[in-house]
């Protein structure tokens, strides 16, 4: 696919885009249309979008949580169907990683659905780029998702993070 692809930092603006992107992708829990507004607003500096002419093709939405500040926390990860598989999602965590916004950060955390190859795969490729450590344990089970028909999310903890150790981009 030849089209030019910008990266930038989320906006509020991007809300109701990047509300569409995640209803895309298939897989991802659905927040409500206010979530992505807030995550805009307060969450920018560790959110980026990925866009096409057409607009937002690709998302990491991310946090520090307040308690550890040495983590980025990936919320949500999605790449619109026609645009997987180019390394946009690896190039959108990596481009966070560098970013003001998760300086200081020494390690990244996110949770996957065990039957989530794509994203498995996704994190222990950031891991193998930082030459760091990925560690996978159980997280949110699932009889904590009330109607229990959601998997359970292990938790991924990839660090230590270091710039000096990147290996590639
Ligand atoms: C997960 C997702 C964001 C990956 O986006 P992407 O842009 O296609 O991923 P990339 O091209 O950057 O690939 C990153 C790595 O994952 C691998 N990968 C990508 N899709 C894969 C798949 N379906 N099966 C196995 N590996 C896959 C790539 O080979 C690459 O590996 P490498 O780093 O070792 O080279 C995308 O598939 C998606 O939006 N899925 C639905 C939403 C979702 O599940 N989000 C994650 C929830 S935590």
């Amino acid at each position: 696919m030849v089209s030019t692809l910008t990266y930038r930092q989320l906006t509020i603006e991007d809300g109701p885009r990047v509300f569409d992107l995640v209803r895309t992708s298939g897989s991802l829990d659905v927040n409500s249309r206010y979530t992505y507004l807030l995550l805009g607003k307060y969450f920018a500096s560790t959110s980026l979008v990925v866009e096409s002419a057409e607009g937002p093709v690709g998302c990491v939405l991310g946090f520090r949580p307040p308690e550890y500040p040495d983590t980025l926390f990936v919320w949500q990860v999605a790449v619109h169907p026609r645009h997987r598989g180019h390394g946009l999602a690896r190039k959108l965590i990596h481009l966070l990683l560098d970013s003001p916004g998760c300086s200081g950060a020494t390690h990244l955390e996110a949770t996957v659905t065990p039957d989530n190859d794509a994203s498995d795969a996704l994190f222990r490729g950031i891991a193998r780029a930082y030459g760091a450590d990925c560690q996978v344990e159980p997280c949110f089970a699932r009889r904590l998702f009330s109607d229990g028909g959601h998997a359970p999310e292990h938790l991924y903890r990839i660090g230590p993070l270091s710039e000096r150790r990147r290996r590639s981009s």
